[in-house]
């Protein structure tokens, strides 16, 4: 069976986009790859987080995880700052990668443009994301089309890393999904739905009650014309809607294009949000029974303890390829 990893940061409220973009994907791989899923909270951090928050929102993404049809019999779903090889692999990823390269990362343009002071920490993300890959030998990264440019860099750090020392570190594959690799935000429509949005009428949250839901679907932003046609170029508003209500609604856009032919943008956001609310709607249930649990206690324990016995293994090999330390018999 092959590997796959991934991760999401609870940097905040899960969006659409990370629903769509990555935990859909997760829960449909389950079943035919051998898998780990984590909770990158040391990504987290390199941008200020409130400690409490960071908390809440830890525990908040390990139960949507579940909710959402993760099965613990099937994936390892743990903590990243509970299996201490990804610090001590990001370190190692870090001193084989340039300066440079990591400065071209547009997530790290993006990020840091404009701020007086930028941590360190948000420029040596990408060689953190490349150990947590590469400590469980993967064979497949699902994620989102974002993260296209930082899983191209991981491969190459990998290919660099066993070119210098040894040939210890598999060299991953990225997996997009074919409809929803990019979400937008339902305020611009031009820029990707992200969970640290100021903005919270720009994102659907899969926790987000039939009130907000409804609010946010009603003010996104369209255009005049009044079509209900996919044309990501010239209409990307109603476009977007478009493919989150073919996503979670199970048609096709062309489907829903004859559906609300020779209607107005009124009708088919009210029948959208009532697509969206039923569709969380159990999750939510889910979501809410996991939160309080001592079982996710349980799962989290229980995913760690798996992970770092995978991990370790891998660190163990990197350090003796590298020189580090005493060599192991
Ligand atoms: N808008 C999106 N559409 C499709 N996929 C998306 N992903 C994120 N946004 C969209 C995918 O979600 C996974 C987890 O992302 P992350 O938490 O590691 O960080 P991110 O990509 O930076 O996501 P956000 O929501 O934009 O977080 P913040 O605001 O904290 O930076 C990834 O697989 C990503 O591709």
């Amino acid at each position: 069976m092959k590997t796959i990893f991934s991760g999401i940061q609870p940097s905040g409220t899960i969006t659409l986009g990370n629903y769509i973009g990555a935990l859909k994907q997760f829960v449909e791989m389950q079943n035919d790859y051998n898998c780990f899923f984590c909770i990158v909270d040391q990504h987290a951090i390199t941008v200020p987080q409130d400690p409490q928050t960071l908390r809440k929102n830890i525990r908040s993404l390990a139960a949507l995880y579940l909710a959402v049809g993760l099965d613990p019999e099937k994936a390892t779903l743990f903590i990243q700052s509970e299996v201490p090889a990804h610090a001590q692999a990001g370190w190692m990823m870090q001193c084989v990668s340039y300066i440079g390269e990591l400065e071209r990362m547009t997530q790290f343009k993006d990020k840091s443009t404009g701020k007086d002071a930028v941590q360190a920490s948000l420029l040596t993300y990408p060689p953190l994301m490349a150990a947590d890959i590469l400590l469980y030998n993967t064979d497949l990264v699902p994620v989102g089309e974002d993260q296209k440019q930082h899983m191209e860099l991981t491969r190459d750090l990998a290919e660099r890393f066993n070119k210098k020392y040894n040939d210890v570190l598999t060299i991953p594959e990225i997996s997009i999904p074919k409809v929803g690799a990019r979400i937008m935000s339902l305020q611009e429509p031009t820029k990707k739905m992200s969970k640290s949005d100021p903005n919270k009428k720009a994102n659907i949250s899969p926790l987000d009650d039939i009130k907000q839901i409804e609010k946010k679907i009603k003010s996104a932003v369209t255009d005049s014309e009044g079509i209900v046609k996919f044309d990501k170029e010239n209409k990307p508003g109603i476009s977007n809607l478009l493919s989150i209500y073919s996503i979670l609604g199970g048609k096709t856009i062309s489907e829903i294009e004859e559906l609300y032919h020779g209607k107005g943008y009124g009708d088919f956001k009210g029948d959208l949000a009532e697509v969206v609310v039923n569709f969380f709607k159990p999750i939510q249930e889910r979501y809410y029974h996991l939160l309080e649990s001592t079982e996710l206690d349980r799962i989290l324990d229980e995913g760690a303890a798996k992970a770092n016995l995978v991990a370790n293994k891998t660190l163990k090999k990197m350090e003796n390829a590298m020189g580090l330390g005493r060599k192991r018999r």
